[in-house]
């Protein structure tokens, strides 16, 4: 297939595409920057120069292309705008990015939360993640404009990216910060829980969906979760370095910025990937964060 992709030059981009090389397909990948073309030209994916506000570029790739893969960002409304009316009425696939903090909570770190959410519980979303899931909800909508719409909804993801990028922002993120100071932390007293997923089994999951979910579909990718304080313990055994400590949630918030302290560090997100699992065959290989750290966290 000729697939267009936004994000092919990220961590979840970068690993699908990779996988979507390796199955034969060709792709052309928006990218905004010259340089970072030139070295995904050589990665194999033919670059487009733009970004996510060229509607009209976004729009007429979609058109030409047999599928599209938007892997740039969850929350950018008019990419997914742009890229659903290049698509509308040709039943070809549209593969969107979403994740999993849609069922956040504000634990800010302190409560460790019971509620575990498959695809079909219903869920009162925090004030900060209700643009995410209107653009979800508009993606799987637009079936009924004859476009093969799918949301795949990851949970923290680690692993090797095996693209250009290779860290995602989360635990290499930690890592990064506990190497420069000495100490790792964990928002509030870490206790609250994040389902978790490796880059691999995404980017499998990616390819079952594009192949064969139906339209409107929507799916959590899942397997294994760890509180934060165990993610944390886990980095501070690879780096050798002491127990980790508490971060006041408004530290955490000047630094890392009031959304990513409460909902990528602060929250509860505990799925179960139910429906990839059960329609799509989707059998995840990696099962643990916290080894994966241990043993393969990048030093
Ligand atoms: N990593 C996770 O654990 C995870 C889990 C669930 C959901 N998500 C969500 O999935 C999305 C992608 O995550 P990621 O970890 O792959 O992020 P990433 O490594 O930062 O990759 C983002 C990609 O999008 C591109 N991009 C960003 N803004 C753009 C713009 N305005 N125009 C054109 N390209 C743009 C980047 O291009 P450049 O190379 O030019 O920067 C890069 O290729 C994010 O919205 C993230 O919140 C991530």
């Amino acid at each position: 297939m000729n697939i267009f992709m936004t994000g092919a030059t990220g961590y979840i981009g970068g690993t699908v595409a990779r996988r979507l090389l390796d199955d034969g397909h060709r792709l052309r990948g928006l990218v905004r920057d010259a340089g970072k073309g030139r070295a995904l030209a050589s990665f194999g994916v033919e670059p487009v120069i733009g970004g996510l506000d060229d509607a009209a570029i976004l729009a007429a790739e979609a058109r030409r292309a047999d599928a599209v893969i938007n892997a740039a960002s969850s929350d950018h409304r008019g990419a997914v705008e742009a890229l659903l009316d290049g698509l509308a009425g040709s039943d070809k696939p549209f593969l969107h990015t979403s994740g999993s903090s849609i069922v956040a909570d504000d634990a800010h770190g302190d409560v460790p939360s019971e509620k575990i959410y498959d695809e079909d519980t219903p869920f009162e979303p925090v004030p900060g993640k209700q643009a995410r899931i209107a653009i979800d909800r508009m993606i799987r909508d637009a079936r009924s404009r004859s476009v093969r719409t799918i949301v795949v909804c990851p949970t923290m993801i680690y692993g090797n990216g095996l693209g250009l990028a290779r860290d995602s922002a989360q635990i290499p993120g930690l890592a990064k910060r506990a190497k420069a100071s000495g100490v790792v932390r964990h928002v509030g007293q870490g206790l609250n829980i994040w389902s978790n997923v490796h880059v691999e089994d995404v980017a499998d999951l990616y390819r079952l969906a594009l192949a064969k979910a139906p339209a409107g579909a929507f799916y959590f990718a899942e397997n294994g979760e760890a509180s934060y304080r165990e993610i944390c313990a886990a980095i501070a055994r690879r780096l050798n370095l002491g127990e980790p400590q508490a971060w006041p949630f408004e530290d955490a918030a000047r630094e890392l910025g009031e959304n990513s302290a409460a909902y990528t560090f602060g929250s509860n997100s505990r799925v179960r990937a139910r429906r990839a699992r059960s329609e799509l065959g989707w059998q995840p290989r990696h099962s643990s964060a916290t080894a994966w750290i241990e043993a393969e966290l990048p030093l």
